[in-house]
This record gives C-alpha cells, sequence and structure tokens, in this order.
C-alpha cells in the first residue's frame, strides 16, 4: 500500500469522525451531508483498492455506512421519496424538456416551483389525522419525527375535509424550512446565550427538527410547503398536479404562492430567471425551480429511475456570490504547529449568512488565487456552508495591493515559520508557542478526549496568557482561589472548573490517549491500544511488531507513536500527568476474568452515537462479559445506554424507570462492573 494512500484514509477517518462529532455531539455540522457521504465514499474507494487499508472501526464497515447518523427511529415510507436530477444551466434545462416532449408526442404543461431549500418530509394522515411525520432518510426508511413536526403551527393536524370527501389514507411531502427572521433570531439568542450559531437555515432546520425535546423545536418557528402527495387512498380523482395543489390547499396544507403553469420551455427558463433574481426577498431560502409535467398521465408514461422521477427536473441556481473587500490576510496556528492563512473580510452577506473570515489553506492557494490585501474578491460559499474566496476582481485592484508574501515568522510567538520540501503547510515549529498551547490543551480538554467541561477555547487562553498554566498537566494544580480573580469567573465557576478537571483525572486509558494528541491517534486506535497494553508505559516501551498487532494499526500509526514518545517535552508532559495523579494504565480487572467483571444476567439496551465504540464494539464488550444486548426498553431491561443524539428509547427508559448510563458511566461499568 502506497504511504500516501495509508495516509489519507487515516486522514479521512479523523476527519469523519471530527465531523461526526460535531453533528452529534454539537449539533452544529459544518458541511452538508452529501459533502460527508462524498468524504465516506472516498474512503470507501482507497479501501477498494488497497483492502489492507480497511479496519473493523472504519465509518465504511458500519452497517449502512452513510445512514449511521439516524437516531430516531426509523420509519417505512408507503411510497419512496425520491430525489430529482439537476440541470446547472438553460442548456440542461431545455435538453431535458425536449427530451420529455419527444417522448410524450403530445402537448406538455410544465409546473414551476421554488425548490425550497430546507428538509423533505413525508406527513401520514388515517382517516383525517395526522399519525406520523418522517424525514426522507435513504428514501425508502426515514426517521421519526412526529413529535416534533406537530409543533409546526403550518402543519394540519387534521385534514379540512367532510369525512365522505377525505382520504382513508394520505401520504403528503413537503419542505420543511426556517423563514430567515426566524433564523436571524434564532442565532441572536443564541449569541446572547453563548452557543454557537448556525450556518444556515437549512441547517437550523434540520438541527431543530431533529431536536430530542419537542419544545425546542416548538421555540424554533419552523414553517413547510408541501407538493406532492405520496400514498393516497381515496379522496377525489386527480388528473393534473395544479389540481392537486389546489386540492393540498384546500385540506389546509400551505402550498407556495409563486407556482406558475407554462406551456412552453422558454416560459419555463424565464420563470427561473425571474425566481433567481426574487431569490433573496421571499423570506425564506430556495435554490432552485422545480419543473413537473402538470398532467399524472404522462407522468406515468415517463416513469422514474430508482433514484428520480424522469417527468420532474430541479434548476438549481448557481452558488451565490458576493463581492467585498479583503481587508487582511491573516495566520492562525493550530495545535501541531501548522499556520494556516486566513482572509479577514469586510463582512458581507452570502448564502444566508454573514461572512467575515475564510480559510485560504496554505501559501500555494493564496497564490494561486492571486488576491491581495485590498483587493475587492469575491466569495461564496462552498457547498453552500463554507465560505471560500473565489479570487480578486482584477478591475478594481488598488494600483498599491503587493502580492501577499506568507509570514516567515509566528504571529503568536515570533518563531520562525518553516515550510519543509514537498509540503504545502507552514509550521511554527517552537513547541512553547502560546498558540500552540492554547490548542493542545483545548483538544486534551475536548469532548472525545478528557471531556472536561467548561474548557472552551476563550477559557484555555484565559488560562495560558495569565501565565497559570504552559501545558495541558498544569490543569491539575489549578486552585480555586487563582482562578476567582479571572475575568467572568467567580467563586462558583471555579469551584465547578476545578472539581471537572479533577474528575478528569478517572477517564479511560483510551481518552488520556486521544487527549495527548499523537497524529493518527483517533478515539478508536486509542480504544485498540489500549484494550491491549493497558497502560501508556507499555505502549510507550512496545516494540513496533507488538503495536503493528494491535487492531486498527499500521505503520504509519507506529511511526507516529514513536515520534511522539521520542520528544522529549511530551515525555515530559506524560510524566508530570502521571504525577498529578492521571490515571495512565487501565484499572486492574477481576482476576476471575480476563474479559473484566461479569454483567451476566443482564441485559442492555443501546441508543445514541457512543464516541469510543461503535455499536458492534460496545455490544461485543457486553457479551464478553457475558451480558445481552436487547433493542427494545422494557422493564426487564438492566441498563439503557445513551450516547449523544439517543433516540426515543432513552425517553423511554426515562418513562419506565430503567437506570441510563453515559458513555463514562458505561466504561466505568465494563471496567469495574455494577455498582450497588
Ligand atoms: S418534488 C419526486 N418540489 O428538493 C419529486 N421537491 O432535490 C419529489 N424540494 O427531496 C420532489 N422544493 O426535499 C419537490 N417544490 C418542490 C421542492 C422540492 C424543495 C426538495 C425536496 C427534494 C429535493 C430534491
Amino acid at each position: 500500500v502506497p504511504e500516501e494512500a495509508a495516509r489519507r484514509a487515516a486522514a479521512l477517518r479523523d476527519e469523519i469522525a471530527y465531523h461526526d462529532e460535531l453533528y452529534y455531539g454539537r449539533d452544529a455540522p459544518i458541511i452538508s451531508d452529501a459533502e460527508y457521504d462524498a468524504l465516506v465514499a472516498e474512503l470507501r474507494d482507497l479501501e477498494t483498492r488497497y483492502p489492507q487499508l480497511v479496519t473493523p472501526d472504519s465509518p465504511t464497515q458500519r452497517p449502512g455506512a452513510a445512514r449511521s447518523r439516524t437516531p430516531f427511529a426509523p420509519v417505512r415510507h408507503l411510497e419512496p421519496m425520491l430525489s430529482l436530477d439537476n440541470a446547472f444551466d438553460r442548456e440542461a434545462l431545455i435538453a431535458w424538456g425536449r427530451r420529455v416532449q419527444r417522448q410524450l408526442d403530445a402537448p406538455v404543461r410544465y409546473v414551476c416551483e421554488p425548490k425550497i431549500d430546507g428538509l423533505a418530509v413525508s406527513l401520514q394522515y388515517e382517516d383525517g389525522e395526522l399519525v406520523c411525520a418522517a424525514t426522507r432518510g435513504d428514501g425508502e426508511v426515514g426517521e421519526d419525527v412526529t413529535a416534533n413536526v406537530r409543533t409546526i403551527a403550518d402543519v394540519p393536524r387534521r385534514l379540512r375535509a367532510e369525512p365522505g370527501e377525505r382520504p382513508r389514507r394520505l401520504e403528503v411531502r413537503g419542505e420543511v424550512f426556517m423563514p430567515i427572521a426566524a433564523f436571524e433570531e434564532l442565532n441572536r439568542r443564541q449569541g446572547e446565550a453563548g452557543r454557537r450559531l448556525f450556518a444556515n437555515p437549512r441547517n437550523a432546520a434540520a438541527g431543530s427538527l431533529r431536536q430530542l425535546d419537542p419544545a425546542v423545536t416548538a421555540g424554533r418557528h419552523l414553517a413547510i410547503f408541501c407538493y406532492q402527495p405520496g400514498a393516497k387512498e381515496g379522496g377525489p380523482e386527480l388528473r393534473t398536479h395544479t389540481q392537486t395543489l389546489r386540492w393540498l390547499a384546500e385540506l389546509g396544507f400551505p402550498v407556495n404562492p409563486h407556482i406558475e403553469a407554462h406551456d412552453d420551455l422558454d416560459a419555463v427558463y424565464r420563470f427561473c430567471r425571474r425566481m433567481e433574481g426574487q431569490r433573496h426577498d421571499l423570506g425564506y431560502d430556495i435554490d432552485g425551480v422545480v419543473v413537473k409535467l402538470d398532467d399524472l398521465a404522462q407522468r406515468e408514461v415517463l416513469g422514474a429511475t430508482s433514484r428520480a422521477p424522469r417527468w420532474a427536473i430541479a434548476y438549481k441556481f448557481p452558488p451565490e456570490e458576493r463581492t467585498t473587500r479583503l481587508r487582511d490576510i491573516m495566520v492562525s496556528i493550530g495545535r501541531t504547529g501548522r499556520a494556516t492563512p486566513f482572509a479577514v473580510l469586510e463582512p458581507v452577506f452570502v448564502g444566508g449568512s454573514t461572512v467575515s473570515l475564510a480559510t485560504l489553506h496554505n501559501e500555494d492557494e493564496v497564490a494561486r488565487r492571486d488576491v491581495r490585501v485590498g483587493d475587492t474578491v469575491i466569495v461564496r460559499k462552498a457547498g453552500d456552508v463554507i465560505p471560500e474566496v473565489v479570487g480578486p476582481v482584477p478591475a478594481k485592484r488598488p494600483p498599491e495591493a503587493r502580492p501577499w508574501v506568507f509570514p516567515d515568522t509566528c504571529p503568536a510567538c515570533g518563531g520562525p515559520l518553516v515550510r519543509l520540501a514537498g509540503e504545502a503547510d507552514h509550521y511554527c515549529v517552537n513547541f512553547d508557542c502560546p498558540a500552540q498551547r492554547v490548542q493542545r490543551v483545548v483538544h486534551f480538554a475536548g469532548r472525545s478526549a478528557m471531556d472536561i467541561e467548561g474548557l472552551g477555547e476563550e477559557r484555555v487562553r484565559q488560562l495560558v496568557d495569565a501565565g497559570l498554566i504552559d501545558d495541558a498537566a498544569d490543569l491539575y494544580g489549578l486552585r480555586v482561589e487563582q482562578l476567582v480573580p479571572l475575568e467572568r469567573m467567580g467563586p462558583t465557576s471555579a469551584a465547578k472548573l476545578v472539581a471537572a478537571i479533577e474528575a478528569s483525572k478517572d477517564r479511560p486509558l483510551a481518552r488520556l490517549l486521544v487527549a495527548l494528541g499523537i497524529r493518527h491517534v483517533g478515539p478508536t486506535v486509542a480504544q485498540a491500544l489500549a484494550r491491549e497494553l493497558r497502560s501508556l508505559e507499555a505502549i510507550e516501551h512496545a516494540p513496533p511488531e507488538r503495536l503493528q498487532e494491535v487492531e486498527g494499526v499500521g505503520p504509519v500509526i507506529v511511526e507516529s507513536i514513536r515520534r511522539f514518545f521520542e520528544f522529549e517535552q511530551n515525555r515530559r508532559v506524560v510524566e508530570k500527568l502521571r504525577a498529578a495523579g492521571v490515571r495512565t494504565a487501565e484499572a486492574a480487572r477481576t482476576a476471575a476474568s480476563a474479559a473484566g467483571p461479569s454483567l451476566a444476567g443482564l441485559t442492555f439496551v443501546l441508543t445514541g452515537t457512543l464516541t469510543h465504540f461503535t455499536r458492534e464494539q460496545a455490544r461485543a464488550a457486553i457479551e464478553e462479559r457475558g451480558g445481552r444486548v436487547s433493542s427494545g426498553v422494557s422493564t426487564r431491561t438492566s441498563y439503557v445506554v445513551a450516547g449523544t443524539r439517543p433516540g426515543s428509547k432513552l425517553e423511554r427508559a426515562e418513562a419506565l424507570g430503567v437506570p441510563v448510563l453515559d458513555e463514562a458511566a458505561f466504561e466505568r461499568l465494563l471496567e469495574i462492573g455494577p455498582t450497588p
């Protein structure tokens, strides 16, 4: 296997784990599902080419990898929810229309609808009552979000129809979205409460619909436009889409007011351009126009592929671009010392949110774009989420603008920034650089590492700046009196922080391994290392052959572990952690069983996502110890293990009074058995 491929696969796994954490752990994804799927697809592709790269815990090995982000109960749609083919320009739109006309050989009427940028839901009605609401999922099976959808004022709970006229069963498809005003209000509140802002209204709508507590959804002011029935039993005979939409409106469903029918493709295209011009005046985001055949019999003739109907197409607007002034190019320093240039922009509203910073990746990327401080630059959102500087507007370049030169010193410590031959990135090579220190400690305290509550980036920077800590090990020497004088810190929060730090001493070895920030050692590799070698010392001194025997560990990881411990400063931090009383070895297990305490006679139900185990690993850990895993919660369930974004099983456990374990408690139970 080429080293490049191994490195890329490891990087992809890290990246996927990182996005999982943002998605599940913080409810703040920064990439779209499509981009996430693309990462998984790239990894799968590499693993197909080099099967040696497959590890049992690779995200590609999870059953239904793309669907692994599904904590809610599954619902099978009565009729599949298809996707749409896209047309990105006039030519593609006209080509689709011509194809349709050729196959039908009869006059065609098109219905044009704004393509709402939200998320699709399917509403099921029985005898006029809303009985179920589900997200699209993979098109066949979605997630049960009924309780949340019931809080959306616009969704009829009961159909407005006389019993004789109402369908016995009806599925209605629509798009749930968050109006811009509600989005801005929500982000204002999030900001005030010190919580993360949502990147755009679509993410906010998706996050709001996938809440565990419907009261949260209710406060988010979601709306819906309905555009299509799915399964239908009873009700009037419908011959056209126009009739259908009218009927849906009569039943009480919100139908978009900007829908028009046109007989020729030029008029359709003119409608698309008109909507593009109006897209910012609607009060909600749209990302294109959906063009559908009006005649339902003609739709039958054309049919559908397994993915999308042939009778409809989505005309997608080009990604929105705005121009703004590039105020400065600055460099930020990460935990490993990597120096990343980024653009400081005159704030500009683009693609649904205000952008003032955008990464420029590295020196070559800045040169490739030839952007200079003072330039007017074009900004857009890559994948509709990540702000990107496309390039300069040459005509507006001020005469004094000079090509940007990568600084040769670190903005944080003044040390040299070096770029090694063959690498794209610059690094600050001063291990004592305050910026690196801050980022290392932030990583150490992070949720998939030592999980120390209340130690975010700002707080850590404060501690480093005040000279209270140099490294993560110093955290364990902090005293309440030292913290109280700090800004935005009172006696209560100081005591809380000290207690949270103290509590972290007892974390399992795997978490400590992640916390140390050894390259390529993420949660799953750390778990395997801890399981087999059982102490930091054993890992440090293990010969390469021994390390390589560990599941998921190859030469790249072995080398990176060696390098980590070779470095004097790292060894010193490890020593300090040990001296501070941080557990560096897995607690001894009872002699009776090598696999740990017995869980015989106990029944577990797993829900949500754990950071240190896949579902399979958690199940294996329980079964190895004689326990049983079952899928449904009942009074006979001994424990429910709840990760992040647990499903309805958690609510059921709480209702039945079944004890619930979080991940840390579960890890303890695996080690020391149930405590009375
Ligand atoms: S019709 C079988 N109409 O776009 C046809 N979809 O890219 C089903 N969407 O999954 C879709 N506005 O979430 C239709 N007026 C509209 C729409 C619309 C937004 C979404 C929908 C769909 C996606 C396909």
